[in-house]
């Protein structure tokens, strides 16, 4: 009876803890669809090159490991090193390219809108803000809006793979600030790639994550 149990604990425990292997998220948009301001070459590279090296990298360092029976905000809380920065780098681009449309909702409304409003006057003045904290940021990393668990709206920049996800706080947007977001269509003009940035954001995914996670 024992060894019975014993053996149904393991077949149990095997089929649950499968191993697995991330897959490379395709666009929800046609690569030309973001023209003019990000361009076709650039998702090209910055999708199927730079977050396909990430996937690639993360599935070839988490292989044989405990990471490999974790989703992936799970390895981002409890990595550090290699592993850490291609999960992080993975969530990242995901949450990234998601948030884009060729035909974007202009501006939130709602609770959103209101929240916006309270903290930094208007739409505008939060794009500034935002705009402001990316020209900012030295090196390579991230600018994102966030709620923490009080639903109180923050701007945030992390670092090379840094993510708020670390701080327990919930993204809702965020600019890629490394060259590799608007080298090829902008070069050195950073100012001009997140000026670009803002006309394809579509506001109708960002008020649906705040719904989601900030709303109370
Ligand atoms: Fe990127």
């Amino acid at each position: 009876m024992k060894t019975l149990l014993i053996n149904l604990i393991t077949v149990i425990m095997t089929t649950t803890t499968v191993s697995q292997k991330f897959s490379l998220a395709p666009l929800p948009y046609y690569k030309q669809s973001l023209e003019p301001y990000i361009s076709e070459q650039t998702l090209m590279f910055h999708h199927d090159k730079h977050l396909a090296g990430y996937v690639a990298k993360l599935n070839e360092l988490i292989e044989g490991t405990e990471y490999a029976y974790m989703t992936l905000e799970e390895i981002i809380l409890k990595s550090d090193g290699a592993i850490f920065n291609n999960a992080a780098q993975t969530w990242n681009h995901q949450f990234y390219f998601d948030q884009f449309s060729s035909s974007p909702l202009r501006e939130p409304s709602g609770a959103f809108a209101e929240a916006i409003r309270s903290k930094y006057g208007d739409i505008k003045g939060l794009k500034e803000h935002m705009t402001k904290a990316a020209l900012a940021l030295f090196g390579s990393g991230w600018v994102w809006l966030v709620c923490n668990d009080n639903g109180e709206l923050d701007i945030v920049s992390t670092q090379n793979a840094g993510t708020p996800l670390t701080d327990g706080l919930h993204p809702l947007l965020t600019i890629d600030v490394w060259e590799h977001a608007y080298y090829i269509d902008y070069r050195n003009a950073r100012a001009e790639g997140v000026k670009a940035f803002w006309e394809v954001l579509d506001w109708k995914v960002i008020e649906e994550r705040y719904n989601k996670c900030c709303k109370r």
